[in-house]
């Protein structure tokens, strides 16, 4: 039948995800499946059914797309989709909540504190110490966040984060490698792909080292020390089914430089599937391609 592939949105990672959705779409015809875009911000999920669409492909990223919004519309239009459910993606775009839920179960994340105030964050940072990370709690692709090292940069940084998100959080920062891990799959089925180590130009991974610069280094096979890929990754597949998440997501770890502990930073229900995303390299390195990917994220679609 009919694939949608949603795609565009209107969160502040549109164009991410428009960049995804191109890439989904192309590969999903290239291997004859009858895909067409479709962008919730210009219709109505209403017409998806009137159109006789069988299954949809999520390539939203942010708020009303990765966060159970959707997810429900189409629960209650009977749709299949792809990516976790309404819960495990409304959990994981929150990410204090999904923190606290890594926490109960002793699984470790780096030390918060919401904040509502300029004065909050200051506060924040003589707890914290520095440097500290400064962010929405309901954001990607690290839009409207901050790394502060001086008391003073607290303001705009506070700023900047309750432009994007009334929730604001800080975040102690982990100094050490940064690593990403896909899950792919469902319950038992599921399994984590080979960890990816980004080296980006000053340690800055940001939204224009992420999908504009061809300056950051992605590392798979990660090189890390003996064992430490096969503790991420199961540290991860933890992390993803605590959270009840199914069909594919992708977290995000920062690995202390001195106690080599992995911290989790969050996890991404609906991850990136442009040119220069992580989860795609990461199947890669496992022997599966681009368009095979999409084909099998596309076939565990489900209510
Ligand atoms: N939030 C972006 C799309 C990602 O995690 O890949
Ligand atoms: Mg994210």
């Amino acid at each position: 039948g009919k694939v949608a592939v949603l795609m565009g949105g209107r969160s502040a990672e549109r164009e991410v995800s428009l960049m995804s959705g191109t890439g989904v779409l192309a590969a999903l015809r290239s291997k004859g499946v009858d895909a067409h875009p479709f962008d919730p911000a210009e219709r109505d999920l209403d017409e998806l059914k009137r159109e006789g669409f069988a299954r949809c492909f999520i390539a939203l990223h942010g708020r009303f797309g990765e966060d159970g919004t959707v997810q429900g519309a189409l629960e209650l239009l009977g749709i299949p989709y792809t990516g976790p459910g309404v819960m495990a993606s409304s959990v994981a775009m929150d990410k204090l909540m999904t923190k606290r839920i890594w926490m109960a179960e002793g699984l470790s994340t780096p030390a918060w504190r919401q904040v509502h105030s300029v004065e909050e964050t200051q506060a924040a940072f003589a707890t914290l110490g520095s440097p500290m990370i400064v962010k929405p709690v309901r954001e990607g692709s690290t839009i409207g966040l901050t790394k502060v090292t001086e008391l003073a940069q607290c303001a705009d940084a506070y700023e900047l984060a309750a432009r994007q998100d009334p929730l604001v959080m800080c975040e102690q920062f982990i100094a050490g490698d940064e690593v990403t891990c896909p899950v792919l799959g469902t319950g038992d089925e599921a399994r984590a792909l080979p960890v990816i180590r980004i080296v980006a130009p000053d340690g800055n991974y940001d939204y224009q080292n992420k999908y504009f610069t061809d300056d950051t280094q992605y590392l798979v096979p990660c090189g890390l020390p003996a064992g430490e890929e096969e503790r991420i990754q199961a540290l991860v597949l933890k992390a993803y089914l605590t959270l009840g998440c199914r069909g594919w997501a992708r977290a995000d770890v920062m690995i202390d430089a001195t106690t080599r502990r992995p911290y989790l930073l969050e996890i991404n229900t609906s991850p990136g599937m442009t040119g220069h995303s992580l989860v795609p390299m990461s199947a890669r390195a496992t022997g599966l391609s681009y368009e095979d990917l999409c084909l099998t994220l596309l076939a565990s679609a489900a209510l």
